[in-house]
């Protein structure tokens, strides 16, 4: 077996698997204001951006050849309620943020979360009633709020929230609608995971979470539910599907790529970012290594791009290594 591996170049030829920068997708924070940059404290090297350098961004990724983008605004306490009517407003933050994007930089693809904990007062991704998150009353504002980011000109939708039946909905409300362009990526397989703290306080709302997402995102121990939920999700319109958290779901990425054969997508996460920030950070690990060894798996794995807050980073190391 080491005749193969004995030199660079046999190495490189007998490599199975590629990562390339079309293979990432760069997940942006927007935040009021111009000309304003804010770190987020648990993601050490990720910064929060005003619209105008959020735009400075976009541009950023097309030269390194970054595919897509995907925005997630800073919703401040005071403009959050418990039925999150910001996420419906043609002029909210993620809409202005698409907007100036999709105009200066129409060439890079804009990828919308869809999910209300971005605008709820209790975080919760859906429409809280007598203590329980309402699934039907949820998709009625989860497909306004994909509305009014299609209109902005956001290219792909990523319903985050996992609502039963907001996919058909949503895909429905687009054709009607005149966007039957609109792709959307479903986040089919999100568990209930304990790797998105970090993001939560870079939205602002990690203070807000009452209790946990576990009646609607998945237990972390099953596999095969995923299954049921891709083909759902497959049959209600989804053009893409997302498996989230990363590194520790690889198997499901595996299972869905091999059973499906859709273009299926990872989220490398915020706690997964934090882990390897900060073990680098202590001197513990090799970032970059680690970086490009944690993406490289999780293309093995059968991911098509994965979503990493080392995009540009990535990006760069690949450049100077091709
Ligand atoms: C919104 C959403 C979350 C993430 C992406 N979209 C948080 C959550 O579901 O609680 C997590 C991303 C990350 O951790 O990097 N629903």
């Amino acid at each position: 077996m080491r005749r193969n591996r004995r030199a660079d170049w046999s190495r490189r030829l007998v490599r199975e698997t590629s990562l390339q920068t079309s293979d990432l997708i760069w997940p942006l924070f927007v935040i009021e204001g111009h000309g304003e940059r804010s770190p987020v404290a648990a993601m050490p090297g990720v910064e929060r951006f005003s619209v105008d350098l959020a735009v400075e961004a976009a541009e950023d990724a097309v030269e390194l050849g970054i595919p897509a983008i995907a925005i997630f605004p800073f919703t401040d306490a005071s403009l959050r309620d418990k039925d999150a009517s910001q996420a419906t407003e043609p002029g909210n933050l993620v809409c202005r943020a698409v907007r100036a994007i999709k105009t200066r930089v129409p060439e890079i693809g804009v990828i919308c979360d869809v999910a209300l904990d971005l605008y709820t007062s209790h975080g919760h991704d859906g429409i809280l009633i007598g203590g329980e998150i309402d699934n039907d009353r949820s998709v009625e504002v989860l497909v306004q709020q994909a509305l009014v980011q299609a209109e902005a000109g956001c290219d792909v939708i990523a319903p985050s929230d996992m609502m039963d039946g907001r996919i058909g909905a949503i895909r429905a409300a687009l054709e009607e609608s005149g966007f039957s362009h609109v792709q959307i990526l479903a986040y089919a397989a999100k568990y209930a995971s304990a790797f998105y703290g970090p993001f939560r306080d870079a939205v602002g709302s990690g203070a807000m979470l009452r209790g946990d997402k576990r009646t609607y995102q998945m237990d972390p121990a099953n596999g095969d539910e995923a299954m049921r939920e891709v083909a759902l999700d497959i049959a209600e319109g989804a053009d893409m599907v997302m498996v989230k958290p990363g590194l520790a779901y690889l198997d499901i990425v595996w299972r869905l790529k091999q059973e499906f054969r859709l273009p299926t997508f990872v989220y490398q996460t915020s706690g997964e970012y934090a882990m390897i920030a900060a073990a680098a950070e202590r001197g513990w690990i090799d970032r970059e290594r680690v970086m490009l060894e944690s993406l490289m798996a999780c293309k093995r794995a059968g991911a098509d791009a994965i979503f990493t807050y080392f995009a540009p980073e990535a990006a760069r190391l690949l450049q100077t290594k091709a």
